[in-house]
């Protein structure tokens, strides 16, 4: 059972949507015009539209055939990033410094193709809910439509979401229960030192000095306090300092991220940098000030969930195209809130492109769409099988 072919019949429809989508990027919680497309169709299709939620998330509701109470979610991500797209493909980008670079204009896509699919079809018995989520990158948008009651306006009793994947081929799926992929915290570290003439370093508390000290002692953490059988990143991605040549500047700022796969970890991480900074505070008479930020959560699958995945994947793409041994991410996805909140699991669909996400030179492979469009139908209908009559 390849893609379905009422899906296929219209996939040229999906691609000049997701073309259109892509030409026109929006950032987290400024998708205004990418909602309003996506109201728009929904409502053409006869499904039931709500929007506003997390700000401009927009849910659509609909109705099976059947009378069951059963009720499954199934989420798309909206927004761009900020950066500038490099390619010469007809539909880039039209606006500076937005690029859909991780390719979440094919997620918008792939769910509208569900949801016209599933409305023209209906077999399924049961309710489900398009989540079309904003913000996903780093802006917090699943938790923005969590505090506005999305399970408590829609509850659903699964939920599942999905991203391309430029590693993987088109037409292959990766889905494997348990911790898929890491939680981050972003983190500031302001270093006030005292500043003075360069030649005269011996009147500063010298901030410089003091953030490369502390930028070395951080990559500590990893090598010498987690256990060498769990994993967790340390990343010092800014040092901002000084604008002269002989000037020690006042104040040092560090900041980055970081990603692990278990909850200790990340409290271990977050503890050991406080003590650092502080001991450093002390040792060179300055006050450093720590500020981690917990991010995304670690995602992690539900069992039953993602092996129902998985036998659906094999129906649609093929058993030799579907992998489920385990392949952990440290790439953060906000989903992992909605998977805290309600059983569900989040699998990676592969396509032709093969320049990494978040690269310039992204390119989104339309041919995925109908295959991902497949694969959330088959889901809807194998989880809410209508009776046989
Ligand atoms: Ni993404």
């Amino acid at each position: 059972m390849p893609n379905i072919d009422l899906i296929d019949s219209f996939a040229d429809d999906l691609t000049s949507i997701r073309r259109d989508l892509h030409a026109h990027p929006e950032i987290g919680f400024e998708e205004h015009r990418t909602s309003g497309i996506v109201a728009e169709k929904l409502a053409q299709w006869g499904i039931e539209v709500h929007r506003g939620l997390g700000g401009t998330g927009v849910v659509g509701v609909l109705k099976g055939k059947g009378d069951s109470g059963r009720r499954i979610g199934l989420r798309a991500d909206m927004d761009a990033l900020p950066m500038e797209e490099h390619t010469n493909l007809s539909w880039r980008s039209t606006v500076p410094g937005r690029f859909h670079g991780c390719g979440h204009d094919g997620h918008t896509t792939m769910l509208l193709g569900t949801a016209r699919y599933l409305a023209q079809t209906r077999n399924f018995d049961g309710t489900v809910a398009f989540i079309f989520q904003p913000a996903e990158e780093g802006l917090g948008g699943a938790r923005a439509m969590l505090k506005d009651g999305l399970f408590e306006k829609f509850p659903v009793d699964e939920v599942y979401g999905l991203h391309n994947d430029p590693d993987l081929d088109l037409g292959q799926v990766s889905v494997f229960p348990g911790a898929s992929m890491a939680g981050a915290d972003f983190f500031d570290i302001t270093i006030k030192g005292y500043g003075s003439h360069g030649a005269m370093p011996h009147n500063a508390r010298d901030p410089v000095v003091i953030a490369m000290t502390l930028g070395q002692a951080l990559q500590t953490i990893v090598s010498r306090n987690v256990h060498p059988l769990k994993s967790a990143v340390l990343s010092i991605t800014q040092i901002h300092a000084g604008a002269a040549y002989n000037v020690v500047p006042g104040e040092a700022k560090l900041a980055g991220t970081v990603r692990a796969f278990d909850d200790g970890v990340r409290q271990l991480v977050r503890k050991r940098m406080r003590a650092i900074a502080a001991g450093m505070a002390a040792a060179f008479e300055v006050e450093i000030e720590v500020d981690i930020r917990d991010i995304f959560s670690v995602l992690v699958n539900h069992e039953e969930p993602a092996h129902a995945v998985a036998e659906v994947a094999r129906g649609v793409v093929g058993g030799d195209n579907v992998i489920t041994s385990p392949r952990p991410r440290m790439g953060s996805e906000d989903f992992a809130d909605m998977l805290q909140a309600v059983p569900g699991a989040y699998f990676w669909v592969g396509h032709g492109g093969s320049v990494p996400l978040h690269n310039p030179g992204y390119i989104f492979d339309d041919k995925m769409l109908p295959v991902g469009a497949s694969l959330f139908s088959r889901l809807i209908e194998t989880r809410m099988p209508l009776a046989q009559a």
